[in-house]
This record gives structure tokens, C-alpha cells and sequence, in this order.
């Protein structure tokens, strides 16, 4: 993303490692100092030297400093997508790699660079599986402001997100979709970097975000990889070009990897949908897969959030089918996704897959019965007439983290329950005093105090 010299050899000519075949072999010797000036002078680390480095910093013989070095120089000379793959091929080896060959159907999945409301995986998981593909979903909790996937699917009671690898297997073959928790094995040598590259400014870097994503993808084993890549006031990508290289990125290195993959530029200037919170999330999700979704403009849907939400949905899904072979184009994709979710299908399968993962299978009948709901739900009164020009993805991921939808830190617990609902969208005809949002809440008071950043959130045409 950046480039510069910050020293050493001349600007683009390879530093003292380069001058050998391979800078991590001197006599069978490693020379990690050689790698890092090989890459801070701008040359081509080359597939022995990756994968000695990621052996090393695995097991414990490289140290944290050498590979912090790396990443930086890696973070101002870039990668080539060779040096890229042999690093994400190294990375996903380093811990275990599930394999679906058994399985009589193809396996897709699909991943997202994660955005306030985006509950996509829920619908998108069983609706792909009731139309003929597997889709085993290695998924995780909240990154940023908001809860993830798992984070959602938990505020189902019972539900079970960290089940041992064969029950995972078995749910996949049996439900045609289970969406569980990373477990240590996977891919281990991105968790240990990861932690490492959060100190030390390392992880806005291309190459390092595709090895990241992608070795805990390749190592799930799905066949097709779907990149939803967010673009926004809300999304990790805040800019269309970053947003472009990193989708340009994830497909060519999933590509080179022996996976069918494409990937969508999405907006997250706004939230997805009109729920951002983990159990109001859920409940969306549910009308999302039900046969009589809302039309939109309906009392429902008022701005069509829900109806472009379903857009969405579909986009990734016909991805999904068309890669993996089992639909010949996007218009037989979709019609087999309509056929799913008007016949009942689809949402069958989310309570199935909810059971099987000894959760309350009923939460697709009833959601408000069955989801934690917060004690108090207050509307959140425009403050003036106008037409609304849209809610700011980030500001409204900051409400709902006040409110405890999210976490501060790694450690912290998420609230089931609390959150915002009915966000109105761009295109809102509203009067002052009309509700813009119902805040839920633990108390009247908590709701009260996210009311400052949610008049800054929404904006109006003027
Ligand atoms: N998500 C990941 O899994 N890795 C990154 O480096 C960034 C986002």
C-alpha cells in the first residue's frame, strides 16, 4: 500500500541475501537478518525461504523481533502474488487442513471482510446448502466494534460454536451447513502473527491480510471461495482502491491455490440491513429466509434495507452455486435460491443446522420468543424533518459497542440482547420526532446515552 526505502542497499536493487540462489540457505545455514534485508531492499523471497521463515516463527525458533522486522519491510516493499501464495500455502500448513472429497456434493463458502450489521453468513449458509452445496463455515467472533457471526449464532440459546472437528463434519454431511468456531489447529501461524502484526502496525498490508484470510480458508477445504469484500465508513477497506486490491488479491492467491474464487466490492457506508446488534441480527435473518419476506416499502420494510439485504444474499449465494458447478448461470442460481426460500426449504435448513448445533430450532418459527430480549427499547426521535441520506456504518457500530453488541478487548462478553433495530435508510421521508432507530438497551438511561453519537450518525439531505 505504501512504498519506501528506509535504508541499507539502493532502492530496488536486492540487499546482500539476494545475491545468493536463496537467502535462507548459506550452507544449509538460515540467515533470517539475510531475508529481511533481501525484502526491506525490495527483492523476491523465494518459496524455500517463505516456508523455512513460517516453519521457524512456528516453532518458536524464529523470534517475535526477526519476524516483526519482515512484516514492516513486507508492509513497504510489498509482495509479489508468488511470494504471497507461498506464504499463505506455508501459513495454512502449519496446522491442521480438512478435506471434503468424501462428501457427495461440492463445498463453498464464502467470506467477509466484516462491516456493521453484516449478518449475511446466517441466510447465506443454509440457502446455499438447501440448493445441492456443502458449506462448511469456519467463522469468528467479533474483530471490531460489533459481534461476529459466532457472537450471533450464540445469542441463540444453546447453540454450540465450538464443536470438535468430526461433529462439524458430520453436521456438514447431515445439514448441508454448519457454522462453527476456529479452533487452534487451524492455521496457527496466522494467530501468532496476527497477534504480532496488531502491535506492531503491520496489518494494513495487502499480502499480509490475503495470507491471513486465506490460510484459514484454504485450510476449511471448501472447494469455491466467495470474497465479500466491504468498502466504507464501516468496513476494515475505507477506500474503493484498497477495497479493489484486496478482492484482486483474495481471488488470484485462492486462484493459484487450486480454489474456484471471485469476490464482490460492497458499500458498508451505511449498516446492513436494519438490525445491528447479536440477537436482533439473528431475528433479521429469520425474516430474511422466510417464504413471505416483506415487500419492500411495506410497514416491514419501509426503505427496502431488508430487500437490498436479500440482494445481497442472492449476489454471494449465485457466486456460490455457479463456481461450484451447481448452477450453469446466474439466472438458474437465483432461481434455485427463490425455489428454496418460498418452498421453505432454506429456512428448514437453519433450524437444522441450529439443532444439530444443540441450539433452540424454534428461534426459525419465533424468534422473538425464543432470543434474549434487553429490558428497555426506546425510539430514538429524529431531531428534525427532512429526508434521510443515510446512518454512518462507523458511528452506529460505535452506538451498538456502547450499548454492549461488541468488544473492547479479546476477553470481553457480548450482550445477547442489546443493540438497534428498524434504522431507517437513505431515502427515509421522516418528521422531527419520528423514530430514526429503537435503541435496546439495559437501560432507559443506557439508551439514552448513545442518543449524541446517533444524531451525529444520521444524515440528511439538504
Ligand atoms: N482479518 C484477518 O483474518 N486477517 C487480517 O489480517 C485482517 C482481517
Amino acid at each position: 500500500m505504501t512504498n519506501g526505502n528506509m535504508g541499507g542497499g539502493k532502492t530496488g536493487e536486492p540487499g546482500r541475501g539476494a545475491t545468493s540462489e536463496s537467502a535462507s540457505e548459506c550452507g544449509g545455514d538460515f540467515v533470517p537478518q539475510w531475508i529481511i534485508e533481501k525484502k526491506r531492499d525490495g527483492g523476491v523471497l523465494d518459496d524455500t525461504e517463505i516456508r523455512q521463515w513460517i516453519k521457524r516463527y512456528s516453532d518458536g525458533s524464529l523470534p517475535d523481533y526477526q519476524m516483526a522486522a519482515l512484516a514492516m519491510a513486507v508492509f513497504f516493499r510489498g509482495m509479489t502474488p508468488e511470494e504471497t501464495l507461498s506464504l499463505t500455502d506455508a501459513m495454512m500448513r502449519s496446522g491442521d487442513c480438512l478435506s471434503w472429497d468424501d462428501l457427495d456434493r461440492p463445498t463453498a463458502d464464502k467470506h467477509s471482510t466484516g462491516g456493521i450489521g453484516d449478518k449475511i453468513s446466517l441466510p447465506l449458509a443454509p440457502l446455499v446448502a438447501a440448493c445441492g452445496v456443502a458449506v462448511p463455515m469456519i467463522s469468528g467472533r467479533g474483530l471490531g466494534v460489533t459481534g461476529g457471526t459466532l457472537d450471533k449464532l450464540e445469542s441463540i440459546p444453546g447453540y454450540d460454536a465450538t464443536l470438535p472437528v468430526g461433529r462439524f463434519r458430520e453436521i456438514v454431511r447431515d445439514v448441508g451447513c454448519s457454522i462453527v468456531g476456529q479452533t487452534a489447529r487451524l492455521a496457527p501461524a496466522d494467530r501468532k502473527l496476527y497477534a504480532l502484526r496488531d502491535v506492531t502496525g503491520t496489518v494494513p498490508s495487502i499480502p499480509l491480510i490475503t495470507a491471513s484470510i486465506l490460510s484459514k480458508k484454504l485450510a476449511e477445504g471448501a472447494g469455491t471461495l466467495v470474497f465479500d469484500v466491504k468498502c466504507g465508513s464501516g468496513a476494515f477497506m475505507k477506500t474503493r482502491k484498497d477495497a479493489d486490491a484486496l478482492a484482486h488479491s483474495l481471488v488470484s492467491v485462492a486462484r493459484g491455490a487450486g480454489r474456484a474464487a471471485s469476490a464482490l466490492v460492497t458499500p458498508m457506508d451505511s449498516p446492513l440491513g436494519a438490525a445491528v446488534g447479536n440477537a436482533l441480527e439473528v431475528a433479521e435473518s429469520v425474516r430474511l429466509l422466510s417464504a413471505d419476506a416483506p415487500p419492500e416499502g411495506s410497514e416491514d420494510d419501509p426503505d427496502g434495507a431488508l430487500a437490498s439485504e436479500r440482494e445481497l444474499v442472492f449476489s454471494l449465494g449465485s457466486e456460490m452455486l455457479r463456481l461450484s458447478g451447481a448452477a450453469d448461470d446466474e439466472a438458474t442460481a437465483r432461481a434455485a435460491m427463490e425455489t428454496a426460500l418460498s418452498s421453505g426449504a432454506a429456512l428448514e435448513t437453519f433450524a437444522r443446522m441450529v439443532a444439530a448445533h444443540g441450539g433452540e430450532a424454534r428461534v426459525a418459527e419465533d424468534p422473538l420468543r425464543v432470543l434474549p430480549s434487553a429490558p428497555a427499547v426506546i425510539d430514538f426521535p429524529s431531531p428534525q424533518t427532512g429526508t434521510v441520506a443515510g446512518a454512518d456504518a462507523d458511528l452506529i457500530g460505535r452506538a451498538a459497542l456502547l450499548l454492549g453488541a461488541g468488544r473492547r478487548a479479546t476477553s470481553d462478553a457480548v450482550d445477547a440482547a442489546v443493540g438497534l433495530d428498524r434504522i431507517r435508510a437513505k431515502g427515509a421521508r421522516v418528521a422531527a420526532g419520528e423514530p430514526l432507530a429503537r435503541v435496546h438497551a439495559r437501560s432507559p438511561e443506557a439508551a439514552r446515552e448513545v442518543f449524541p453519537l446517533l444524531r451525529e450518525a444520521f444524515r440528511f439531505e439538504s
